[in-house]
């Protein structure tokens, strides 16, 4: 059994929220940090709103709800998180900025017990790594999956540099949060974004060259192979940004031009329609 007691989540996105959420509710403090204020204030929201619609369903009782809830403090320093002993990254899915970080948490974070997880999609968990300098053996891979709270999976990462002990007390804090932790080799977009990304790409050239309308290549995915959201709603659903980052990452580790982002899914980054981030894009959300 994982013995953390204080988790530092670092990125108040749609991920980092989720992580929060859930480490909250399996009894951790959680102080979360973000470099953008209103991004605190918006997960706060989403958090309040979650946990009530969980109350009024019957999932979970009011005193748990409110339990959970003081456990979750916003910060807007990160110098705020000191004193955590487990930190999980959360940020854009961009190599220098995630270097940059590590580099500072590194130097924050001394104490050898304190494991630094990242929630990368695809960078290289052994470069993460070194970018933590003398902390490159406490540094490993734990990846969520999206809507956090409800996908059971956490992939866990072995960097060339992480400690097998590391990724033992990676895989009971997965536990411990009720997620099943399974393990991938550190290779671009690991297993998950190395199967699920070509698909997504494939589906926005369908788009591009007009095989067929959005609801129609969506619903023949759900219809017809059971995906529980067809693919543009999928990518959508992920942020377009972080698709188009993903596959980036794959096309410069891999080598292999079929990586490569679709033109349109590009079009769409460069129109600042995002997805469901950003209220709009393959589909318009701004209604809802
Ligand atoms: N946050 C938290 N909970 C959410 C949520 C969110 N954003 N969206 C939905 N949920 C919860 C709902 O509250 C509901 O919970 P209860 O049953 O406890 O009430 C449950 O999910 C089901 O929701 P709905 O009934 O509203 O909708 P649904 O049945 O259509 O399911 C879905 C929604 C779970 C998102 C489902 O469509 C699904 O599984 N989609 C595929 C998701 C997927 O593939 N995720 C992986 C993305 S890839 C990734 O994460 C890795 C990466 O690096 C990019
Ligand atoms: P997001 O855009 O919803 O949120 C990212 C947050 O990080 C924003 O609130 C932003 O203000 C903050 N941020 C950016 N740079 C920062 C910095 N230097 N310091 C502090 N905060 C900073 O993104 P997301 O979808 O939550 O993705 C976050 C990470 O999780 C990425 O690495 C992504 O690849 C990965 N991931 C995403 C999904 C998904 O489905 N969206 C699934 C699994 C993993």
């Amino acid at each position: 059994m994982s013995d953390v007691k204080k988790l530092a989540v670092i990125g108040a996105g749609q991920m980092g929220g989720g992580i929060a959420q859930i480490a909250a509710q399996a009894g951790i403090e959680v102080v979360v940090f973000d470099s953008f204020a209103a991004g605190l204030e918006k997960c706060k929201a989403l958090r309040a709103k979650l946990f009530a619609r969980a109350v009024e369903k019957g999932k979970m009782t009011q005193e748990d709800a409110d339990a959970a809830t003081a456990r979750i403090s916003y910060v807007e320093s990160l110098d705020a998180i000191s004193g955590s002993d487990w930190v999980v990254e959360a940020i854009v899915e961009d190599k220098g900025v995630k270097f940059d970080l590590f580099g500072k948490l590194a130097q924050m974070f001394p104490d050898e017990n304190v494991v630094l997880a990242s929630n990368t999609s695809s960078i290289s968990i052994t470069e993460i790594a070194t970018s933590a300098g003398d902390a490159a053996s406490r540094v490993v891979g734990m990846h969520f999956f999206n809507p956090v709270p409800v996908m059971k999976l956490v992939e866990v990462i072995k960097g060339m540099q992480t400690s097998e002990q590391v990724v033992s007390r990676t895989i009971a804090l997965a536990e411990r949060m009720g997620k099943t932790p399974l393990p991938a080799n550190d290779r671009p977009g690991f297993v998950s974004n190395r199967v699920l990304m070509p698909l997504i790409n494939e589906a926005f050239y369908a788009l591009m060259e007009g095989v067929a309308e959005p609801e129609a290549i969506d619903g023949i995915m759900q219809l017809g192979c059971a995906h529980p959201m067809g693919p543009l709603r999928l990518a959508d659903f992920i942020g377009l940004d972080t698709c188009v980052n993903i596959m980036h990452v794959m096309l410069e580790g891999l080598g292999n031009p079929k990586y490569a982002p679709c033109p349109l899914l590009k079009q769409y980054v460069a129109a600042g329609r995002l997805g469901d981030k950003t209220g709009m894009g393959v589909y318009d959300y701004s209604k809802k």
